[in-house]
């Protein structure tokens, strides 16, 4: 068996952004990796000042998801104290006893490894792949760091990376405005957002509320999903004109019982006569938004009508729905973390435009497809189709 190649992309990833993510893009190339562990540092006792753990991994998840070859590592995040990286790695040793380790560091750490605890044994147990670029050093230094360590039996190789310079202060800050920030994964802005991290200020005070409950009930992906909604219906409401609020909350809770199995859902809406179409009772695709407007009102607490209804409307549509319920609607059809599919760039444009002639357009291409398939749709979206056709909006 091949020995594994294995990346250690460490820090507190305080938040991850796409400087780390490069980094991690390109080692997995360029050093031919199996995989690179994201591994972000626990609460370490003498930085009080760093974000809890819990929020920098979910953060870290978000910011990883459907990215191959990164994985996520809880080595560090669970444990209590100061915490070495010689510890780490020789944990990491013994699950990996054949993997050949490379620690992935920027320039200014190499200069610092000297300062690491028993370092002379970590140079033993990992190879180091260096991105060479420093503000601090020269390349004169660096390269006798480098061949001191490897006189100690180190190695150490240069990552020749293209440059992404990434700030975290300037991340932070921007995070702090509420401005979008650069090199920052839309999902992870939001995330911090709403948790009001970083100096931001929250804009729903329930919402951290919500997406705890949220996270414990939805997979990575689907949450992911949730904050990719939210984002995007809060752009999409500010650009035409909604109250961009509520688009987000509802952008946030529309899939909450998406994940349950179909029985349980099934069980809810029996029990409170929330439909008797059984065309709906038997579909999870369908039932999950009439039992999500449920779940909404009785568990989250929602009592907003506005957010309900795009809540309940988000699959089929209905005729009439409002232009906030169009905006959920085209949300979670094109935020940032759907997989490419035919139309959806131009979708992406035509929602900046119009809500009403995306969302025709993007039903017409709907109602197509299935019936080219012989497949059978609910007669709900041909109704919507036909009402949308009607508004001054969609006329030629
Ligand atoms: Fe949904
Ligand atoms: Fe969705």
């Amino acid at each position: 068996m091949n020995r594994r190649r294995i990346g250690i992309m460490g820090g507190t990833l305080d938040p991850v952004h796409d400087g780390h993510l490069h980094m991690a893009r390109y080692a997995l190339d360029a050093l031919q990796l199996d995989v690179v562990l994201m591994l972000p540092s626990g609460n370490p006792p003498h930085k009080p000042d760093i974000i809890p753990a819990v929020h920098r991994w979910r953060m870290l998840s978000l910011a990883c998801t459907g990215v191959p070859g990164l994985e996520m590592c809880r080595e560090e995040i669970d444990r209590q104290g100061v915490i070495f990286t010689v510890d780490t790695l020789a944990s990491l040793r013994e699950k990996y006893p054949r993997a050949e380790f490379f620690y992935l560091i920027g320039a200014d750490t190499l200069m610092e490894l000297k300062k690491w605890r028993e370092y002379g044994r970590v140079l033993r147990l990992t190879k180091f792949a260096v991105c060479p670029r420093s503000t601090r050093y020269t390349l004169e230094e660096l390269d006798a760091e480098r061949d001191r360590l490897t006189l100690l039996g180190g190695d150490i190789r240069y990552l020749d990376m293209p440059a992404i310079d990434v700030s975290s202060t300037a991340v932070r800050e921007a995070i702090a405005s509420g401005k979008p920030a650069p090199h920052l994964s839309p999902l992870v802005q939001e995330y911090a957002e709403i948790y009001g991290l970083y100096g931001a200020v929250p804009r729903i005070p329930e919402a951290a509320a919500w997406l705890d409950r949220v996270h414990d009930d939805l997979t990575v992906k689907r949450f992911a999903h949730a904050l990719g909604v939210a984002a995007t219906a809060r752009r999409l409401a500010l650009l035409h004109g909604l109250d961009a609020d509520r688009a987000e909350a509802a952008g946030l809770l529309h899939d909450c019982v998406k994940c349950w199995p179909l029985e349980r859902m099934q069980r809810v809406a029996r029990e409170n006569a929330l439909t008797d179409d059984e065309a709906i009772l038997a579909s999870g695709a369908m039932l999950h938004s009439v039992v999500g407007e449920y779940v909404a009102r009785t568990v989250y607490g929602v009592t907003d009508p506005a957010i309900l209804s795009a809540i309940r409307w988000h699959t089929t549509g209905t005729p009439g729905m409002t232009r906030l319920d169009m905006a959920v609607w085209l949300a979670d059809a094109i935020e940032p973390t759907r997989e490419d599919y035919p139309g959806l760039a131009e979708l992406r444009s035509l929602a900046e435009v119009s809500l009403e002639k995306a969302i025709e357009k993007s039903l017409d291409s709907t109602l197509r497809y299935v019936r080219q398939k012989g497949l059978s749709v609910h007669p709900a979206t041909a109704d919507t189709l036909a009402w949308l056709r009607t508004l001054p909006a969609c006329q030629p």
